[in-house]
């Protein structure tokens, strides 16, 4: 595996394999990396060439009071994952090289709207922050194929909603959210969770199947499905920030008829923040047959 941390010997790289004609994949992480983000790897090898993977903690994401000094950093771990994962570069950036003007002074690259919803409402700036620096490292690396979870599903919508809008010539693809066995959903975050809050994380992971399973059944009331899987976590400890049933495809508020629905939560357990989701897609309904 290469190693690079600034653009021009990331390009240099990237030019040698566009001459021999080759593909590139492109993971963007913020390292810690997990079984989660090894599957996006895999799914990256499936899709190109090359796999080019950053690790970078963007501060520029993180908002006053959160946890960008405690978020864990874990490089020389990473490194040997993505070796054995048989990623191609690993892109390891200095912030100089990011925001040479220091991150305020930055350019900043911001989809409106989305980017203040769900999140993006309980944590102002973070989505820019997001697109801000994955669009950056899109310009460093040119892929063909970026790569990213489905688990941060509102960060994915966003990410997809730039990448058309600013037409840049990317497929974004989105990797399925890897759990524990029972239903948890990996991230680096749960590395903060009391063994007892760890049992009780679970509880999100139920909740939304719970919720999803009643779509499925055909309760088209999304605010009582709203409300009742809130109300469940609520019962089980959490400090809920959202549960919501939107359309899959943008977020927005679903009409009765919208088919393909996604169930989202935010919820702390002490002081760690967590976020899932469940994908629906409904039965074409009788009067659309
Ligand atoms: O999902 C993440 O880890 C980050 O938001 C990302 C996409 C690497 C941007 O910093």
């Amino acid at each position: 595996m290469i190693f690079a941390e600034g653009p021009s010997e990331v390009r240099e790289h990237v030019a040698n394999w566009r001459r021999a004609g080759l593909s590139i994949a492109f993971v963007p992480t913020m390292g810690n990396l997990h079984e989660g983000h090894l599957a996006l790897v895999e799914l990256a090898r499936r899709q190109a060439d090359r796999v080019v993977v950053s690790i970078y903690v963007n501060p520029l994401q993180f908002g006053p009071g959160e946890d960008f000094e405690a978020y864990p950093r874990t490089l020389d771990a990473d490194q040997g994952k993505l070796t054995v994962a048989a990623a191609d570069l690993l892109i390891v950036p200095r912030t100089t090289d990011i925001y040479p003007e220091g991150a305020e002074r930055h350019t900043f690259v911001e989809v409106p709207g989305l980017s203040d919803d769900l999140c993006g409402h309980h944590r102002p700036g973070h989505f820019r922050g997001v697109t801000t620096i994955v669009c950056k490292l899109l310009n460093w690396v040119q892929p063909d194929v970026l790569i990213l979870g489905e688990k941060d599903y509102q960060q994915l919508v966003i990410i997809r909603r730039m990448v058309a809008d600013l037409a840049i010539p990317v497929t974004v693809i989105g990797g399925a959210t890897v759990r524990e066995p029972a239903g948890l959903a990996l991230s680096s975050r749960n590395a903060y969770l009391t063994p007892d809050e760890r049992a009780q994380a679970t509880e999100l992971s139920r909740a939304l199947t719970e919720g999803s399973t009643a779509l499925l059944r055909g309760v088209g009331d999304f605010s009582r499905i709203e409300a009742e899987c809130g109300a469940r976590l609520s019962r089980s400890g959490f400090r809920v920030d959202y549960v919501s049933v939107r359309r899959a495809t943008d977020l927005s508020v679903p009409t009765p008829t919208d088919r393909s629905l996604v169930i989202l939560a935010a919820a702390w357990l002490g002081r760690t923040r967590l976020i899932d989701n469940r994908r629906v897609d409904l039965a074409p309904s009788a009067c659309q047959q």
